[in-house]
């Protein structure tokens, strides 16, 4: 009954792009934006949210006078909200300025809790923001194994983690969607041999949430990380850490807030504003969840799961035209697969004998924007033997991309390839 129901619930496009000022906005008329993996636009409800902020209640936070209480009262609002739709506790969300800066803080933890000949496996499929961090704690004496794509597909094969897990193992480092070859890892059950093997799994989902914001409990991961930026919001970092892993890691905020979970691993003062501007991004997925469900009533890991399931579905039926059309050119080179299951639509791509910076700016001056070059996936590109500093051609699109939006791309692409 509940299967019929998600895959009969169609988007309603109008009522979906109604909720972005960027279709309205007369300076981006006739704008196709197809880098969404990089930035997406962002939703008036969250643009409200922070222009509110900015107006009325622009003071330090939480203390007893108004407009200082307010402020504090947003701010604990859209934590609690977040923490619901990831179906985590509340003192498990964590806001930074980025997921490199999230990363970054965890890596000095865990500089402090590991040892010497502790073993860390990262990929070489990840976004240097889950990789970097936690190589350069082999100058403390940590060993780094590599969990490495193949070199065809560019996917990560479990046999290869298999391989690597053993009784020194401490963390695993990987990715929920690579931001260049767009396959949605099985993540619970990477993370079930990971902590059978007694480490720990730190799941970077930047380029997934814009799809859907996960369940992080039912993936099983210990910190698992995105950025509101790419999620119709403002430029902040979520970063989950599982109440267990925030006791056991030693904190890194001023030695007095050490009994506050949330400010441990977050030692920067927050950007209040755009925190509490994180309501205006619930406020979009609780409006399109209504929308399209109006069943006020369903268990909230429902609504994430229906609003998720209905992104997801919307998306691939594009999807499937676009990687129908770079399948069948010769000159292409398609990272990923040319399937849509388990796909987000994030497309990248090379070309034989070509520049993706060509390619990408004879679209940009059809008013079509796209991503080109490494998109920090450095290491990536050495393993697909793809020059760095050249990359790939990258197109990436959400739930509010229209059809007619991917026929225009695939017609200049046709054009000029
Ligand atoms: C997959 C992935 N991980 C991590 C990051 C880093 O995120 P941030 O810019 O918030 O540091 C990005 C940014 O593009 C990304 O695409």
């Amino acid at each position: 009954m509940e299967k019929n129901k998600l895959t009969m619930t169609t988007l309603d496009f109008n009522f979906v792009r109604s909720q972005f000022p960027a279709f309205s906005e007369p300076s981006l008329e006739g704008f196709a934006h197809f880098e969404n993996a990089g930035g997406s636009f962002a939703c008036g409800q969250m643009i409200d949210s922070l222009h509110r902020y900015y107006r009325e209640t622009k003071v330090q936070p939480c203390y007893g006078f108004e407009p200082s209480h307010s402020a504090g009262k947003q701010m604990d609002r859209a934590r609690q909200r977040m923490a619901a739709w990831l179906n985590v506790e509340t003192d498990e969300v964590h806001f930074g300025p980025s997921t490199s800066q999230n990363t970054y803080v965890v890596a000095q933890a865990l500089r402090q809790h590991l040892k010497p000949g502790d073993e860390i496996i990262v990929t070489n499929q990840d976004h240097e923001a889950n990789v970097g961090v936690w190589r350069r704690l082999e100058a403390d004496g940590m060993v780094i194994r590599e969990w490495q794509v193949n070199p065809e597909s560019a996917e990560l094969d479990p046999a290869g983690l298999d391989n690597l897990l053993n009784d020194r193992t401490r963390v695993v480092a990987f990715t929920h969607c690579s931001n260049i070859v767009g396959s949605m890892h099985p993540v619970r059950e990477w993370t079930d041999k990971i902590h059978a093997a007694g480490a720990l799994a730190i799941v970077d989902g930047v380029s997934y949430a814009g799809h859907g914001l996960p369940d992080v409990d039912a993936l099983g991961a210990d910190i698992y990380l995105f950025s509101l930026y790419k999620v119709y919001g403002p430029h902040l970092g979520v970063m989950v850490m599982r109440k267990a892993v925030n006791e056991q890691l030693p904190y890194q905020g001023h030695f007095f807030n050490e009994d506050h979970p949330t400010d441990r691993f977050t030692p920067a003062g927050p950007d209040h504003a755009q925190i509490a501007s994180v309501n205006g991004v619930i406020d979009y997925f609780e409006a399109v969840y209504s929308h399209h469900f109006g069943d006020s009533e369903a268990a909230q890991t429902q609504k994430t799961s229906r609003v998720r399931a209905l992104f997801q579905h919307t998306e691939r039926r594009n999807l499937q035209v676009l990687l129908d059309f770079l399948a069948h050119r010769k000159s292409v080179r398609l990272i990923g697969k040319a399937v849509t299951k388990n796909r987000a639509p994030t497309v990248s791509f090379t070309v034989k004998d070509r520049d993706p910076a060509d390619i990408a700016a004879q679209l940009a001056e059809q008013k079509i924007g796209i991503g080109n070059g490494n998109c920090y996936a450095y290491r990536l590109m050495g393993a697909l033997g793809i020059p760095p500093d050249q990359g790939v051609v990258r197109t990436s699109f959400v739930h509010y991309t229209r059809e007619e939006e991917v026929s225009r791309l695939i017609g200049v692409l046709d054009k000029i390839l």
